[in-house]
């Protein structure tokens, strides 16, 4: 770590996934007119999702975190958020009832709009360009132009996060995000389902449950906390010069840093080496960090990474996510959850099943939902075994019926990808399969959520 850290300190560190600006000066002025503008989001709330992820480590929650791989801003429409907003609540339910536990509801959402590459460039029939490195950077069309990184894009991304962020404001508070109504969308969705009998058994039972409380006088008229959810944005916090732009001091604390782009930001797999600028980034700031842990996440280096980032152990502060791949959870989760357990680090152990299973079909990037599916159900083995909290999962999904992960109850076949295959980046859920993961999880969850209150009820009684 820098000796004092300042929004800026990151500037003097390495760092990878830079753009190439062409011009700095450009970039510059860019930068100081985003330090002007209001921020997104405020440090209370930050503070609020900090204190329920704290719960989420505890076991006493459990965080749904997902959306776009990359927002786009070609894809920036009422429909969408709704659509997206719709499958997300739908997924939550299930989970709430199936954990008989709050579900912290974070979006990818509101800000997702960086994107890390593995090469600089890309090479298609013959002509080499710069890679697309998400809508706040560059364009995605392949021609030359259009791969120019462009600080102007940043003032876009900002206020297409604004529009996104009130909209979801609206939803989530204004009636849309209804628990009775969001249940019912549910049963429409299991009786379309070809595995309607299987998904119907608990959505039955969350229907039962609706309606005991209906029967003694608790229902959406009159609990508002049925009525209405608590919803979180979150995205990689990858460009800095854009997060420092946004990184203001809280007035109501002693004078907090957060940063105001999002409610909370992760470190990604490529850029989060030790003594570099992201991770700097990320120290100095009170919001919630998500790091991304892959294969090459050694026990040792994640602890050094814990020191620096939440070094007083503060409980919510880290969601840790890891992302090995189906087959290879075994093979690298134990050891981390050991280091962590040795160091007694309170974190919150997270899934993304994503980003491990991506394979290439009919010359598109896309991931079979079985093995989505297999590297959760691998991650709750895990820690089932090791006595340690499976707290959370993260996905990239989407609202819309799109073909771009296979797999699924009504399955996407590799030569249906071409139908609707929109991402601008990674393959995504579409909703019904988002739902009907959270529905096979749901399943899992029940048995563990039903064993443990036995166990507590029969302690009771002795
Ligand atoms: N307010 C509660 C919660 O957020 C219950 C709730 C209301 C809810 N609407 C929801 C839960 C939609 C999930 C989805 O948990
Ligand atoms: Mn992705």
């Amino acid at each position: 770590m820098a000796k004092e850290w300042t929004p800026s300190s990151w500037r003097n560190l390495p760092i990878e996934q830079v753009p190439d600006y062409p011009d700095p000066h450009a970039l510059a002025r860019t930068e100081e007119r985003l330090k002007s503008f209001p921020p997104l989001v405020f440090a209370g709330e930050a503070r609020k999702l900090k204190k329920s992820l704290g719960e989420v480590a505890q076991g006493r929650a459990f965080l749904l975190q997902g959306g776009d791989c990359a927002e786009s801003f070609a894809e920036h429409g009422a429909d969408n958020i709704r659509d997206f907003f719709r499958a997300f609540l739908q997924m939550a339910v299930v989970l709430t009832f199936a954990g008989s536990k709050p579900v912290v509801k974070v979006g990818r959402i509101a800000g997702q709009f960086a994107k890390p590459r593995s090469s600089n460039s890309e090479t298609k029939d013959g002509k080499t360009l710069p890679s697309y490195r998400g809508d706040i950077i560059n364009g995605i069309d392949f021609d030359e132009g259009s791969r120019i990184p462009d600080p102007e894009r940043q003032v876009a991304a900002y206020r297409q996060s604004a529009a996104t962020l009130n909209l979801l404001r609206a939803f989530a508070q204004g009636g849309y995000a209804n628990l009775e109504n969001v249940h019912k969308w549910t049963l429409g969705f299991v009786a379309g389902s070809p595995e309607a009998e299987r998904y119907g058994r608990i959505a039955d039972r969350i229907t039962e449950t609706i309606d005991f409380m209906s029967a003694i006088g608790i229902n959406a008229q009159n609990h508002r906390s049925l009525q209405e959810t608590d919803f979180y944005t979150s995205h990689e916090a990858l460009l800095l010069g854009y997060e420092e732009a946004l990184t203001r001091q809280d007035s109501t604390s002693k004078g907090d840093w957060f940063a105001t782009s999002g409610h909370m930001i992760w470190i990604g797999d490529r850029t989060r080496q030790e003594d570099h600028a992201h991770i700097e980034y990320c120290s100095g700031i009170e919001n919630p960090i998500g790091l991304k842990c892959g294969p090459s996440m050694d026990p040792d280096g994640l602890i050094r990474i814990l020191d620096k980032l939440n070094p007083s152990n503060e409980p919510g502060r880290m969601t840790l996510i890891t992302r090995f791949g189906h087959d290879q959870v075994d093979r690298h989760l134990p050891a981390l959850i050991d280091a962590v357990e040795r160091e007694g680090r309170s974190v919150v152990w997270s899934c993304d099943p994503m980003h491990g299973n991506t394979i290439s079909q009919n010359n598109y990037k896309t991931r079979p939902f079985e093995r989505i599916l297999a590297e959760v159900e691998a991650f709750f083995t895990v820690h089932n075994a090791k006595g340690t909290y499976p707290g959370g999962i993260h996905i990239e999904m989407t609202g819309k019926d799109v073909t771009e992960c296979i797999g699924g109850a009504r399955p996407v076949l590799p030569e249906n990808l071409s139908d609707r295959y929109h991402t601008h980046c990674d393959p995504r859920l579409n909703a019904n399969q988002a739902l009907e993961l959270a529905f096979l999880l749901a399943e899992h969850l029940k048995s563990d959520a039903a064993g443990s209150s036995r166990e507590a009820q029969k302690a009771a009684a002795e």
